[in-house]
């Protein structure tokens, strides 16, 4: 069924959008640090089998789900199936996204802000302390409300620009950008001297780090960095065409995003250890804006404009990342706000960016204004984020399986799965099997796991 909602006019824009949103901030400053310090290739393989066995048939199912009903996901659940659970389950899907928009817009303007320094040179001074560069610009209440604001706006417009011409568009432009991007810098961090260090501190397999806590590592980051459960690919998929092959679009996904990740690591690192005393034992938040800016200006060998161009380039690359991203959870709220209250789609962009920016705000202002103010301490990035990768994503992973696995009527699920037999799908039962068996258990573990 081909209804009058938007779709993506082509199968390269489906992929890039869905790319788009799973390459985000966490492929390129988490997936980098967390394979380093959990054991190099023998972590990068734990990953793989994570992404293969649970990350793609859990993508293909919410595929299933958004492209079968054509509508958001809070709708899709109640359209598929009555019952409490279920709805319960939809809308918890849009308020992921809802609360990931809310911080995460907020350390996507810090990205903006440092694309901007890095252009204007104020990442180019080889003396200044970048750990206080950092907390100067945290602890500036106006300096975070415009970052915020100027990112939401960017893609508030991009949003009310519709799918077709808005994501897919925007996606098209910005996905190869930051492919190629990412190219430039792989190459100059190859010519690096500290590049072969870099490497194999990054790949080189340490099997005896293999354990609970690094499964638990590899299984979180797959999920995470897949965009897994956020009830964002679902409402993507909801504007799928019928002759998209959802499991081929799952795989280029998942290829994609982890070349992004292994890539990223294959820049950090080596411009890390060409350093003549190389620390990095720094990530996250810290080894991106308080560690790199400092390592782009030494890198180099003194050659200014070479560690110029390659912090600009390196922070637009976040930028971008974060922008394609953000783009995915901001359309399922006004998806859904769009769909079920009945108002314009335009209406409800400026709505879920009102909301969203006012708890972006204060999220924001933490460092600075708020710390202090008891409740309004619950609105942060660290309790925001908490609250859903911890919690909010793990349950709806395994209800996801559960509900594609043994709720839905097994034909749907395979029409959908082979466009209505028009597509060969020798793993349509290995699907089925781990959808049941394998990927509620797994997750139900880990998330026990992660507490003890
Ligand atoms: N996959 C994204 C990443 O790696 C996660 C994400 C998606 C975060 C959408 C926010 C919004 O960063």
């Amino acid at each position: 069924m081909q209804n009058t909602r938007g779709h993506f006019g082509s199968k390269i824009g489906v992929v890039l959008a869905s790319a788009g949103s799973a390459v985000g901030m966490g492929n390129i400053w988490r997936f980098p640090t967390e394979t380093a310090e959990n054991g190099g290739a023998a972590f990068v393989l734990i990953y793989l089998i994570c992404v293969a066995v649970v990350g793609v048939p859990l993508m293909v199912s919410e595929f299933v789900v958004g492209r079968h009903t054509h509508t958001n996901n809070a709708t899709a659940f109640k359209k598929l199936a009555p019952g409490a659970l279920w709805q319960v389950e939809g809308a918890r899907g849009v308020l992921v996204s809802f609360l990931i928009t809310c911080f995460y817009i907020v350390i996507s303007g810090w990205t903006l802000y440092y694309a901007y320094a890095s252009l204007v040179g104020l990442l180019s001074d080889a003396d200044r302390d970048y750990d206080a560069f950092f907390n100067e610009f945290q602890s500036n209440p106006w300096q975070q409300v415009i970052c915020t604001t100027l990112f939401l706006a960017i893609v508030t417009w991009i949003i009310t620009r519709g799918v077709k011409s808005g994501i897919e568009r925007f996606s098209k432009l910005m996905m190869p950008m930051l492919l190629l991007i990412i190219g430039v810098l792989v190459v100059c961090s190859f010519s690096l001297p500290g590049s072969s260090e870099g490497m194999s501190y990054l790949l080189h397999p340490d099997f005896s780090k293999l354990s609970g806590t690094m499964v638990l590592a590899a299984f979180g980051q797959a999920f995470f960095s897949l965009s897994l459960a956020m009830g964002n690919l679902s409402t993507y998929a909801s504007y799928f065409r019928d002759d998209t092959n959802l499991n081929k679009t799952a795989w280029s996904v998942a290829i994609i995003d982890t070349m992004v990740a292994l890539l990223a690591g294959l820049i950090i690192f080596p411009a890390v250890f060409s350093l003549p005393n190389p620390d990095p034992s720094q990530s996250g938040v810290g080894l991106v804006f308080k560690t790199l800016p400092y390592v782009f200006t030494q890198a180099f060998g003194g050659i200014s404009w070479l560690g110029y161009v390659f912090s600009l380039l390196f922070y637009l690359l976040l930028f971008l990342a974060a922008l394609t991203s953000a783009m995915s959870t901001h359309e399922p709220v006004t998806a859904w706000l769009h769909e079920t209250h009945h108002i314009s789609r335009r209406r409800a962009t400026l709505i879920v960016t009102a909301v969203c920016l006012f708890f972006g705000i204060i999220c924001s202002l933490q460092p600075s204004l708020l710390h202090d103010v008891p409740l309004l301490s619950l609105v942060s990035i660290d309790s925001l984020d908490t609250l859903t990768s911890t919690f909010m994503m793990p349950i709806g992973g395994i209800v996801i399986s559960i509900f594609v696995g043994w709720k839905l009527d097994r034909q749907l699920v395979r029409d959908e799965m082979t466009n209505y037999g028009r597509l060969r799908f020798r793993l349509f039962g290995v699907y089925i099997f781990l959808l049941r068996w394998v990927i509620p258990p797994s997750i139900a573990t880990v998330f026990v796991l992660q507490f003890v």
